[in-house]
């Protein structure tokens, strides 16, 4: 569904890039996700990928079209939530959303099952510009799917919203995806990362060091520890044993026989610590 070779972005045209020799290519059906610290490349990649940033190097086939020349006919496909809101203040929410359902020529959903869905449903005659900073998202996120996107392209979906709303919204993107929607999520977000995606790629500094699914990263990078809470001679003792050194698997297997166990948790390591490890970077 996206295919992306040596791809690179210069904001100053000269060789200080913003995407720098990025490659990658997206299944159809699947969630895949652009990690990486802010200024890392990611909103530029997207930008690039859905013809908003001209392509200056690199080859981009999305949906089948290459973005070097790119017809109407790709925008029918795909659909982009931005990291900024940009929705037409001095229209109410469903006035947003009704004016840009005619932009497209295929099918369009019904705007306010749209506005129920992100839970702006009794705001949607208010001006998108009394709206507050979270409602705006909300709104351009609804926005995003209303032409029943092959595609969807989503930058930060879920960054500066409520806890609660947040859930919501990565509940709708999974559901979009059960019903076969590809999706390229760019996030800082390792929780976000790591619930929704089927494989993420590690981007630092234009660059993507990294590209493999949460699950398999954890295995290859998490370190094999169980930790066990228990009690000897009446006093609590946390300890750690490793699952492939042998000498502690004995040992683990001894505490088990002779102690009273309180707590045993295996310890996985997160998608962050595995970033650092990878990267040398956090993710913020
Ligand atoms: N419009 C712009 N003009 C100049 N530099 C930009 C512009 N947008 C982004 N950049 C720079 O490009 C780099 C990548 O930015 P961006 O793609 O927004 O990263 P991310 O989305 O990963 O936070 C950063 O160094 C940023 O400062
Ligand atoms: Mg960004």
């Amino acid at each position: 569904m996206i295919k992306v070779k040596n791809l690179y972005h210069s904001y100053s045209n000269d060789e200080n890039y913003a995407v720098n020799d990025v490659s990658f290519e997206v299944e159809e059906g699947e969630i895949f996700g652009f990690l990486g610290p802010s200024g890392a490349g990611k909103s530029t990649t997207q930008n690039i990928l859905t013809g908003l940033l001209q392509l200056q190097k690199g080859e981009v086939e999305v949906a089948g079209y290459d973005v070097k020349h790119i017809k109407n006919k790709m925008f029918n496909k795909i659909g982009m939530s931005f990291e900024q809101s940009n929705v037409y203040n001095k229209m109410s929410g469903l006035e947003n959303l009704e004016f840009y359902r005619k932009l497209f020529d295929v099918e369009t959903r019904n705007p306010m099952d749209l506005i129920k869905m992100v839970g702006l449903d009794g705001k949607e005659n208010i001006k998108a510009g009394k709206y507050s900073k979270g409602m705006k998202h909300r709104l351009t996120f609804a926005r995003s799917m209303i032409n029943n996107p092959e595609i969807w392209f989503l930058d930060e979906p879920t960054t500066g919203l409520d806890p609660s709303i947040a859930s919501e919204i990565k509940d709708i993107i999974k559901q979009e995806n059960k019903k076969g929607v590809t999706i390229f999520l760019t996030t800082h977000n390792m929780y976000i990362a790591d619930e929704l995606c089927n494989r993420v790629a590690f981007i630092v500094d234009g660059k993507v060091r990294l590209i493999d699914s949460p699950k398999e990263l954890k295995l290859k990078y998490g370190e094999k520890l169980v930790e066990v809470e228990y009690f000897n001679k009446g006093e609590l003792i946390k300890e750690n044993f490793s699952t492939v050194v042998e000498e502690e698997k004995n040992k683990l297997i001894e505490v088990i026989k002779h102690n009273d166990i309180q707590t045993m948790h295996t310890k996985e390591a997160t998608l962050e610590e595995i970033f650092i490890k990878v990267t040398g970077r956090g993710l913020v």
